[in-house]
């Protein structure tokens, strides 16, 4: 299975320490932020990776990764001119992907679980895509899920009433169909295609699955998270 992380856009909740480096270059106790969702690609055997970012900065991921060699993995990357979103972020890697079932991390997502079972699972399924739950205390912040019974029956972005303490997190399986998905999407209210739109017509059509994530996760968007994600990564280290 290929793998895609996307590290476009520009951090703008994180200035001033966006304002000369990109997000995802910031440091995440000992790496740089791009290498933590990177290590849980390569942590589940997936060592064909599609890498998207934004135009500031695109050549310091190059001189951070390079051809991913020393990391034991196959490194490709691709642009996104402009900050559409993380649905359109998603659609550049229509090539890259081909006919096969895929995994996708958002470049800012900090995981201490193994997800290697979690993806197997997915490749051998009939699912069209998997997304990641995890209970938090701020579900306003995230893309939330409403669950009935135990079916998943759709997802609020940043509702200001969530129906859950369930986030979804920035990790999705998805087989191939989404591109064709993507392109019937119009953009939100801010501007931007939402990823949360793609994965609410998988629930509608009755083809999302769903996982519950056991372990610490955090986004590294805003400051708080930032520190979090640091002690993540930290702790993760030292078990
Ligand atoms: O972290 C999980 C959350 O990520 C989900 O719960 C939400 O449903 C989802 O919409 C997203 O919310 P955020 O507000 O945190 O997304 P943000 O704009 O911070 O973007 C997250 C990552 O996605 C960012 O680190 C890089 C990538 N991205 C984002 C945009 C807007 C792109 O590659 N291109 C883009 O245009």
């Amino acid at each position: 299975m290929r793998g895609v992380i996307l590290a476009g856009g520009m951090g703008t909740r994180l200035r001033p320490l966006t304002n000369v480096t990109n997000k995802h270059l910031l440091p995440v106790y000992d790496k740089p932020m791009i290498m933590h969702p990177l290590n849980t690609l390569l942590k589940a055997g997936i060592t064909d990776i599609l890498i998207v970012t934004g135009k500031g900065n695109a050549g310091d991921f190059m001189k951070l990764l390079g051809s991913g060699h020393e990391l034991g993995c196959r490194l490709t990357y691709r642009l996104q001119d402009e900050e559409g979103g993380i649905a359109q972020a998603l659609s550049l890697a229509e090539h890259f992907v081909g006919n096969h079932k895929f995994v996708v991390v958002l470049g800012d997502n900090i995981l201490a679980d193994d997800v290697s079972e979690a993806i197997r699972s997915f490749e051998t399924s009939d699912e069209g895509a998997v997304v990641f739950l995890k209970e938090v205390p701020d579900a306003n912040r995230f893309g939330v899920a409403e669950i009935k019974g135990d079916r998943l029956v759709g997802i609020e972005e940043k509702p200001a009433k969530p129906k859950s303490n369930l986030a979804v997190i920035g990790l999705y399986l998805y087989s191939p169909s989404v591109f064709k998905v993507i392109k019937t999407l119009k953009p939100s209210a801010r501007g931007e295609y939402e990823i949360t739109d793609v994965n609410n017509h998988y629930i509608k059509k009755g083809e999302m699955g769903y996982r519950i994530l056991k372990g610490a996760w955090a986004d590294a968007g805003t400051f708080e998270s930032l520190y979090r994600a640091s002690t993540i990564a930290r702790q993760s280290k030292k078990n």
